[in-house]
């Protein structure tokens, strides 16, 4: 049973595997229209519950179409309508009542404890569609995008991110060591990544490069990324961090520094991190970014059913 929870864990050549998958799955399905199931239909059958403890409108989205378009179903709960967690029923009774019902299970949390409690119960593959710590599947569908445009391996690229240190950035962080590519990060040194991912990238032999001057780290981008500055889990001071990161937004002056062809890419929903100049400009991929996601979630739920061909 394959989880799909942090890209720490996965094996490159499985998330290489995947990405290829989706390509090919991508090209191969473009006559078809929206609901209409890929040809082998290969989970005709399979069921996943997709539970979001926070909102959500791509990834829920996403992912109904990419087991529709896969030949299985799907039903979207919402936590707080269930027993769980108000002392009526525990993970792992939760857990045991999902394994006997569904065949994979796609959770989004604001609660990373929840995912490990999870995975320990569950006798069914289980994916991470966010949580405080980790987006995985938003980041491998974005390394997805990023080869499509730019028409070379991630690894040849330098990929630049301005912004705060959250849950996209460690997948991101993640993405740079099992794919080995150049990851150039500016933010504050206040909300730089936490120790214990330095760490692993550290112990994994790799680098990545943290600069307080967002234009050090723009230099020579091929890709930009930024995301909000306050995130669905953040608890801080929203006037403080805020104003930490004045310096960091995207904007025409920052892409100078940048490649000339350089893209721009935004997981959504976005705040003031990014000029409409640039999220609405030429350079920007967003669209493509978002939709991208039905096509890499497929090739995502194949991995966990054991089916990737
Ligand atoms: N990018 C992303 O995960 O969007 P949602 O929060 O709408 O799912
Ligand atoms: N970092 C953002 C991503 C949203 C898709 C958040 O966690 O809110």
């Amino acid at each position: 049973m394959k989880h799909f929870v942090n890209l720490m864990d996965i094996q490159s050549r499985d998330l290489k595997k995947i990405i290829l998958d989706a390509k090919k799955r991508k090209n191969s399905r473009k006559s078809l229209s929206i609901l209409e199931v890929d040809k082998s239909s290969p989970l005709k059958g399979k069921f996943l519950i997709q539970m979001f403890e926070k909102s959500s409108l791509r990834t829920r989205l996403s992912f109904y179409l990419a087991i529709k378009q896969l030949g299985g179903g799907t039903i979207t709960l919402r936590s707080n309508e269930l027993h769980l967690g108000q002392g009526g029923e525990s993970i792992a009774d939760t857990a045991k009542i999902l394994s006997t019902y569904a065949d994979g299970f796609m959770f989004r949390t604001d609660d990373d404890k929840k995912v490990e409690n999870f995975k320990k119960h569950l006798s069914i593959p289980m994916i991470n569609g966010l949580s405080p710590s980790s987006h995985p599947t938003q980041v491998l569908s974005d390394i997805f995008t990023i080869e499509e445009i730019k028409k070379k391996p991630i690894s040849k690229l330098n990929i630049c991110w301005i912004g705060d240190s959250n849950n996209v950035l460690n997948s991101l962080i993640a993405a740079s060591v099992k794919l080995s590519f150049k990851l150039s990060i500016g933010c504050p040194k206040k909300f730089q990544p936490k120790k214990k991912i330095l760490f692993w990238v550290k112990k994994n032999k790799k680098k990545i490069y943290i600069y307080s001057d967002p234009k050090k780290a723009a230099h020579n981008a091929d890709v930009i990324f930024s995301d909000k500055v306050i995130s669905l889990n953040d608890s801080v001071n929203v006037k403080i961090k805020t104003k930490a990161f004045k310096n960091f937004k995207v904007d025409k002056k920052l892409f100078s520094f940048a490649n000339k062809d350089c893209i721009f890419l935004h997981c959504l929903p976005r705040g003031d991190e990014v000029s409409d100049e640039i999220f609405l400009g030429k350079q920007s991929h967003v669209w493509q970014q978002a939709s991208n996601r039905v096509h890499v979630q497929k090739s995502i739920l194949l991995y966990c059913f054991g089916k990737l061909r």
